[in-house]
Parts: C-alpha cells; sequence; structure tokens
C-alpha cells in the first residue's frame, strides 16, 4: 500500500474509520475490522470521543472504548498511529464553545482513559468555534504535546484560511503549529453550504485543493466514499444512469441530489470497467491520487465493505480519469 511520511513516521495513505463501532460492529467485530484492516496494510486508526453518542446502548467513548479494549495488553501499540479528536460542542447546541482549557483537558483524558493509551498519535479539534481564545487552544494543545499525551496536532472542519492564522500564531509564540487536517472530501459533488445539516461541518472547497497541495498538511477525507453513494448507484440498476434515477427515486441519494453526480456516477462505471475494480476502490484511488499526503478515512458498516474499499489500494488514476470523473 501507498504511504504517507508525516513527522518521522510511515502511515499508510488509507485509514480506517470508526463511526460504526457500537453502531453496526460489536466489540469483538471491531476487534476483527481492526485486524482485518492492519492484515492489508493499513496502520491508522481514526476515532473521537462523540463516536458512539447515537449508538444503542452507547454514549460518548463507546467507539474509543472498543479500540481501548483491542489495545489492551498488546505490545505493539507503537505500530498504531492513533488518531483521535476532542472539544465537540453539544450534540444540542453545535454553536456552543468547548474550545476551552477545561474542556480540552477533560476530552483528552477521558479519550486517554477509553483508549488504554498514555498517547495518541494525533489529536484533532473536532470544529472550530469563531469565539474561542487562540492563545488559550493552541497554549493548550501545546502542552499536551510537550507532556507527550499527543504526538501532532490537527484541525478538523475548519477553513483553510482559520487553520493558517492558528499556525501563524503558534510561529510567533512559539507553539506547535497543526500539522494535520480532516475535511469531507468524496468524489461526489457535494457543496456543504447548500445543505441544511450541522453548519461546523465542512466540505472540500475545489479552490482549496491547491492550497493544501502546497501547505504539505497531512490531509485526512471523512465520508470519503459518499455513504457509499457510488456503490449503491452502482448496485440499483443495471446502469449507472438507470442505478442513479432508481436511487434518485427511493430517496437514497440524501444529500448527493446534485445532477453532476448522475454524470460522475457515468464516469466512474466506465472507470471500473477500464481498471476492473469496484466503484469504491475508484473513490479510494480518487482521493489517494490527489497528493501525497491525502489519506481517506474509510467508513462502513461491515468487514465486507471494507475489503472492498481496499481492494486496489494502489490503483492510480491518470489525468484524463479525473476529466472525466469532474467533466472538465
Ligand atoms: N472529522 C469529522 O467531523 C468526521 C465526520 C464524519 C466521519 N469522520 C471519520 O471518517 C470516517 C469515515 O466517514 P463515514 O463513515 O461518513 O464514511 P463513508 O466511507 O463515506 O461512509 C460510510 C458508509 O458508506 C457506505 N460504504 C462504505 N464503503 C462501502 C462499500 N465499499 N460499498 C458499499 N457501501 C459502502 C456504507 O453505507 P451503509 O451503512 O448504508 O451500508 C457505510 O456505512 C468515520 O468512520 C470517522 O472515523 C470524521
Amino acid at each position: 500500500m501507498k504511504t504517507i511520511q508525516f513527522q518521522g513516521r510511515e502511515l499508510s495513505a488509507i485509514a480506517l474509520g470508526t463511526t460504526a463501532f457500537g453502531k453496526r460492529y460489536s466489540a469483538d467485530q471491531a476487534a476483527e475490522a481492526i485486524e482485518f484492516v492492519r492484515s492489508q496494510g493499513v496502520n491508522v486508526i481514526d476515532t473521537a470521543r462523540v463516536y458512539g453518542f447515537d449508538a444503542p446502548d452507547g454514549g460518548f467513548g463507546y467507539s474509543e472504548s472498543m479500540i481501548g479494549r483491542y489495545l489492551a495488553g498488546r505490545s505493539d501499540r507503537e505500530s498504531i498511529f492513533l488518531v483521535t479528536k476532542g472539544a465537540h460542542p453539544p450534540m444540542e447546541d453545535r454553536a456552543f464553545n468547548r474550545l476551552t482549557e477545561k474542556d480540552l483537558r477533560f476530552d483528552l483524558e477521558q479519550s486517554l482513559r477509553n483508549l488504554k493509551t498514555d498517547y495518541v498519535d494525533l489529536y484533532f479539534l473536532h470544529r472550530d468555534n469563531p469565539q474561542m481564545d487562540m492563545a488559550e487552544v493552541m497554549g493548550t494543545l501545546h502542552d499536551f504535546v510537550k507532556k507527550g499525551y499527543v504526538r501532532a496536532i490537527g484541525a478538523s472542519n475548519w477553513r483553510f484560511a482559520r487553520i493558517m492564522e492558528a499556525n501563524k500564531y503558534a510561529a510567533e509564540h512559539g507553539l506547535t503549529p497543526f500539522t494535520a487536517f480532516q475535511i469531507e472530501w468524496s468524489m461526489a459533488k457535494y457543496d456543504e453550504s447548500e445543505n441544511p445539516g450541522d453548519k461546523t461541518q465542512f466540505a472540500m472547497k475545489p479552490e482549496e485543493i491547491p492550497l493544501y497541495r502546497e501547505s504539505g498538511l497531512l490531509v485526512m477525507c471523512y465520508t470519503s466514499q459518499a455513504s457509499g453513494l457510488f456503490s449503491k448507484i452502482m448496485a440499483a440498476g443495471p446502469t449507472a444512469a438507470a442505478g442513479y434515477d432508481a436511487l434518485k427515486a427511493s430517496g437514497g441519494l440524501k444529500k448527493y441530489q446534485d445532477p453532476d453526480n448522475r454524470r460522475r456516477a457515468i464516469a466512474v462505471e466506465q472507470l471500473c470497467a477500464k481498471y476492473k475494480v469496484s466503484p469504491a476502490a475508484i473513490g479510494v484511488a480518487y482521493l489517494t491520487g490527489m497528493g501525497p499526503s491525502v489519506m481517506p478515512i474509510l467508513g462502513s458498516s461491515g468487514i465486507a465493505q471494507l475489503a472492498d474499499s481496499l481492494s486496489a489500494p494502489d490503483l492510480q488514476l491518470t489525468e484524463e480519469d479525473y476529466s472525466l470523473i469532474e467533466g472538465r
């Protein structure tokens, strides 16, 4: 599998996502999923303190605890690059500012306890908040790094300009900068500003892509399979066009109603035939080919989907393939 160099570590170019741990995976199945992806060369696991909040019998820390159960007593913790996130606003009030020293310390402490480890490799702020105090947040994160609780810091759902603002502040004050970024990004056309959902979640904007490429930041992409959009389109009809129309009629397109996704699905169908791979494999290649530090995080509702998404991890799309997908 392709790798990404990050602060002296060699990371797999694909990460395991874990929002489904506790919802679609029992603790045993979660351990099996981790073992499976590791056998395929994946060494990055992405979680967050809030994951599991919507699981039956779950709650905050549920996903992390399943990973902690897997890690407990293992001697190979160092071979896993463990990513978690904190300071998520309350679910019922996403505008509420939890980017405070008190909340950051509380969340990290809980995460370390859940994960049964004394450090995380990469710690993300899960959301931005314009009311946050830059000195308080960057100072607290720097303290986490200095104390060894966290080896690198990242910003999730921040706009590029905000990350640059924070890193300028860090450089001027001798503090640790953000070296990673996490955002929604997939092969589907999607503009979060046109969707009513959670206003604290951001999707990649085409004009930001070159900025990230130049920045050298590690870019982790969530909802990287567009919730399985292209796989579901292909499964819904004999052709991509028919599948798109059938999925649209059944309400299955959800937030991906953009008509360009019908054209993209037809392009994906052609690329699946060209490379003899699945739509999910094309979706992974679309992102890993976007730059040397772009890492899709795989969501799934079972190991068969993970196996499918990981079935051609080194596939490289050509410029013509990108033009076909994006309609350039
Ligand atoms: N930083 C953030 O704010 C943030 C937000 C969201 C997620 N994340 C992270 O990113 C990870 C991935 O996000 P996500 O779960 O939204 O991603 P995703 O990969 O787009 O979506 C997962 C869903 O897509 C479908 N799917 C995935 N692979 C498939 C395949 N090969 N064939 C058919 N369907 C497939 C499944 O849908 P069905 O369940 O319908 O089968 C699965 O539940 C999460 O687990 C989490 O670690 C971070």
